[in-house]
C-alpha cells in the first residue's frame, strides 16, 4: 500500500526537526553548562523519541536526561536533578512541573514542547542499573544502532496506527504500547504491513526475544518481549490483555479492509449531544447512575489505577446484593473530579430475599438456624431457607450507604481516595449528572460517555 500521504502528514517535516534539534541542543547546552560552574560530574543527554528519529509530528516530548557517573548518591541525583530542571526551566520561561517515576523529575513546557529532565546514572550494561530508568539510555543506543533509516518510516506508521486505534501508551491512562515496544516490534516484523499479518496470528503469550536471550520462562505476561539491552526485563509488562486483544482485532479490520487509509485518522466520533447521550442510555431501558467526588493530588499513574479499583470493587459489591450491573466504568478530568458510572440492568429488587442455612441432611445447623430465625424456615433445592426483608431495595440505598464511614470498608477503595471520596461524594441519574457540568468538562465526558457506549469503535473504520 501506499503510504506517502500519511508519513507526510506525520513524519516531522524539515521546519519541525530543524526547531526540535536547536531548542535540544540549546537546552543541553545549558546544562552542561550549568554542570560545569557547580562542579557536577554530570552531563546532559537527549533519549527517547526525540534521539531515535521516532517522533510523530508536533506529538513527542523531548527526553533529556542528566547522566551521572555510576555510585553518585542517588540524593545528589535526585536533588541536583529537580534543581537543574529549575533552573533550565526559569531560563527559558517555561511552566514546571513535578513528577515521579522511579525517582523524582521535572517536566517543563518550553516553545511548545514539553521538556522531560531526568536524572540518571551512565550504565554500559543492565547488569550496573542503579535505577529503572537508567535503561533508557541503552534503549535509545540499540535503536540509533539497530533500526534502519527505512524502518524510522515504519515506525511512525505503527505508532500513528496504534494511536488511532487507541493503543498506544504505556501510562495506565491506556495500558497499552511504549514508543520502546514499537520500535522493537518493527525490528521483529522488518515493516508495518508484515507485523499487522504477524500480529493477526498473535497467539496468548507470544514471545518476542530479538538478542535469543532465552529467557521467556522468567516472565507470565500476555505478552512477553525481552528487552534486548536487559533479559531480565518484559519491555511490555505494562501492556494489558484488553489492549493486546484490541490490538489484534484491530491488524485484523485492517487487513480485510478497503479503506485502509482511515485507520491513521482518528476515528469519526458520533459528536453526541446532551440530549442524544440521554436518549441512547434511556433506549436500555433500566437507569444509569453516576458517583462523583473529587480526586486528590496525585500523578495520573497513580490516580487511575484507583479509580478502576474501586469501580471494579463497587461493583462486586453491588452484584453481590442481587442488583445487576449491565456495564460499569470510570472517567477523570484530572484536575478535580473523577467519577465512577454504573449502567445498570437491574437497579430495584422486590422486598423479600431468601436467606440461605444450611443443608437440610445436617440435623444439628438446622436446628441452630430455626432456633435463630423463628418458625418460617422452609426447604428450597436442599437447603433450610427462610424469607427476610431486604436492607436495600434501590441501588442507589445501597451505594449510600457503602459510601459512609462505618461501612466503605466493605469495598477495595483506593488509598487515595477514601477520605477525599468520603467526604465529597454525590450521586445522580446520569441525565441530571449531566446538567452539572461546565462547558470544558462536558465536552471531554460526552466524548468518554460516547466510547463507553460504543465499545472497541476506534478498532474498527
Ligand atoms: P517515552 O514514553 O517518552 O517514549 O519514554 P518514546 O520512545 O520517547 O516515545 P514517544 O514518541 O515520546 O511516545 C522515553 C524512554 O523511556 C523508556 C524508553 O527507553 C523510552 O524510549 N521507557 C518509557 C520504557 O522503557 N518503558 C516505558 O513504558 C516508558
Ligand atoms: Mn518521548
Amino acid at each position: 500500500m501506499e503510504y506517502r500521504e500519511i508519513l507526510n502528514e506525520i513524519k516531522p517535516d524539515k521546519d519541525e526537526k530543524i526547531k526540535l534539534n536547536k531548542i535540544t541542543s540549546k537546552i543541553i547546552n545549558s546544562i552542561n553548562q550549568i554542570c560545569i560552574e557547580e562542579g557536577l560530574n554530570a552531563r546532559a543527554e537527549a533519549v527517547g523519541s526525540v534521539a531515535k528519529e521516532t517522533c510523530l509530528r508536533g506529538k513527542s516530548d523531548i527526553d533529556i536526561f542528566i547522566v551521572y557517573p555510576l555510585h553518585t548518591p542517588l540524593e545528589v541525583l535526585k536533588e541536583k536533578g529537580l534543581e537543574i530542571g529549575y533552573k533550565i526551566s526559569e531560563k527559558y520561561n517555561g511552566v514546571a512541573n513535578e513528577h515521579y517515576a522511579s525517582h523524582p523529575y521535572l517536566t517543563s513546557l518550553i516553545e511548545g514542547y514539553n521538556i522531560d529532565f531526568v536524572p540518571c546514572y551512565n550504565i554500559k550494561d543492565a547488569s550496573e542499573m542503579e535505577s529503572a530508568v537508567d535503561r533508557t539510555i541503552l534503549h535509545t543506543k540499540y535503536i540509533k544502532s539497530h533500526l534502519k533509516k527505512e524502518q524510522i518510516d515504519e515506525v511512525l506508521l505503527l505508532k500513528r496506527f496504534m494511536d488511532c486505534v487507541g493503543v498506544y501508551g504505556s501510562e495506565f491512562k491506556v495500558g497499552g504500547f511504549a514508543g520502546y515496544l514499537c520500535e522493537i516490534l518493527i525490528l521483529k516484523y522488518g515493516n508495518f504491513e508484515n507485523l499487522c499479518l504477524e500480529v493477526s496470528n498473535w497467539k496468548y503469550r507470544t514471545v518476542i526475544d530479538l538478542e535469543e536471550y532465552g529467557t521467556s520462562e522468567l516472565f507470565d505476561e500476555p505478552l512477553i518481549a525481552i528487552d534486548p539491552t536487559d533479559k531480565n526485563r518484559n519491555v511490555a509488562a505494562a501492556l494489558r490483555k484488553d489492549k493486546m486483544e484490541e490490538f489484534i482485532f484491530a491488524c485484523r479490520n485492517f487487513l480485510d479492509s478497503e479503506n485502509k487509509l482511515d485507520y491513521f485518522y482518528p476515528v469519526k466520533k458520533g459528536n453526541l449531544s446532551k440530549n442524544d447521550i440521554n436518549e441512547k442510555f434511556n433506549e436500555l431501558g433500566d437507569k444509569t447512575y453516576i458517583i462523583e467526588f473529587n480526586i486528590p493530588d496525585v500523578p495520573s499513574d497513580t490516580l487511575h489505577p484507583q479509580l478502576k479499583k474501586t469501580e471494579e470493587s463497587l461493583k462486586e459489591k453491588i452484584v453481590e446484593e442481587d442488583f445487576d450491573v449491565f456495564k460499569s466504568g470510570y472517567w477523570t478530568n484530572e484536575k478535580d473530579k473523577g467519577i465512577l458510572i454504573y449502567q445498570m440492568n437491574v437497579s430495584k429488587l422486590n422486598n423479600i430475599k431468601v436467606h440461605y442455612g444450611p443443608k437440610i441432611w445436617a440435623k444439628q445447623a438446622c436446628t441452630n438456624f430455626k432456633n435463630a430465625n423463628g418458625n418460617k424456615c422452609y426447604v428450597l433445592n436442599e437447603f433450610l431457607v427462610v424469607d427476610k426483608k431486604r436492607e436495600f431495595i434501590n441501588v442507589t440505598e445501597l451505594i449510600e450507604n457503602i459510601f459512609t464511614p462505618e461501612n466503605i470498608f466493605k469495598i477495595k477503595i483506593g488509598k487515595n481516595l477514601k477520605k477525599i471520596a468520603l467526604n465529597t461524594f454525590n450521586i445522580y441519574l446520569i441525565e441530571n449528572y449531566l446538567k452539572t457540568l461546565k462547558k470544558e468538562d462536558l465536552e471531554e465526558f460526552l466524548d468518554f460517555l460516547d466510547d463507553f457506549l460504543n465499545p472497541g469503535q476506534h478498532t474498527r473504520r
